[in-house]
């Protein structure tokens, strides 16, 4: 447990430092870059980043998703990227940006989080593959394809097809 990792929203300083994070942790420039475009388009709806010593060491980013539905869109919201400096993985600081993350969506009014990412990680904060059976993904992703109700029932009677932002397209 890293007791000194701070979480803050990120702000315009940030933004080499969590271009670097992003990076190093997926180890290419994909992730990094789509959080630029992210930004550039105006989709962002919430971005952290996770302080030790006044560098910064982790970043997640929720951006805005719809959810069409045979009775009109949804709104939800997609958590990514998120990743964690290399050398500072596994010391909490990713459970940390997750919890921060969730609950700065839910004051923001938000009710849906779709995830694509590691089944070992995201289900202890609630995510669930069996939540997001009903709702399609671009992308597929099987077991790795999850969802979370913000408020408990968000979900209930959703069915549709989650459109990502254009940014997401180069992932397609
Ligand atoms: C996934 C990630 C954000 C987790 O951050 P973290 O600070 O290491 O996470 P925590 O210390 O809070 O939690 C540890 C858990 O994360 C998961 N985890 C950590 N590193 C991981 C890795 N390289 N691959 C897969 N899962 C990993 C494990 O489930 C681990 O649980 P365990 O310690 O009980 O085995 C971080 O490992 C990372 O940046 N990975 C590379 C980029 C990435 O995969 N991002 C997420 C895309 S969905």
């Amino acid at each position: 447990m890293n007791a000194t990792a701070t979480i803050r929203h990120e702000t315009d300083e940030d933004q080499q430092d969590i271009w670097n994070v992003n990076q190093a942790a997926f180890n290419g420039v994909d992730e990094a870059n789509l959080v630029y475009a992210l930004r550039d388009g105006g989709f962002v709806e919430v971005s952290l980043v996770a302080e030790c010593d006044q560098q910064i060491v982790g970043h997640i980013l929720f951006s805005r998703v719809t959810i069409n539905t045979n009775t009109g869109p949804v709104n939800a919201l997609s958590l990514a990227p998120m990743a964690v400096a290399p050398e500072h993985q596994r010391q909490a600081i990713g459970t940390k940006l997750v919890e921060a993350g969730l609950d700065a969506c839910r004051k923001l009014g938000h009710k849906i989080v779709v995830v694509l990412g590691h089944t070992e990680f995201y289900p202890r904060f609630g995510f669930s593959a069996e939540l997001a059976q009903p709702l399609a993904s671009p992308f597929g992703g099987g077991e790795a394809w999850m969802a979370l109700e913000l408020v408990p029932g968000a979900l209930e009677g959703v069915i549709g097809s989650v459109k990502y932002s254009p940014p997401f397209g180069a992932f397609g």
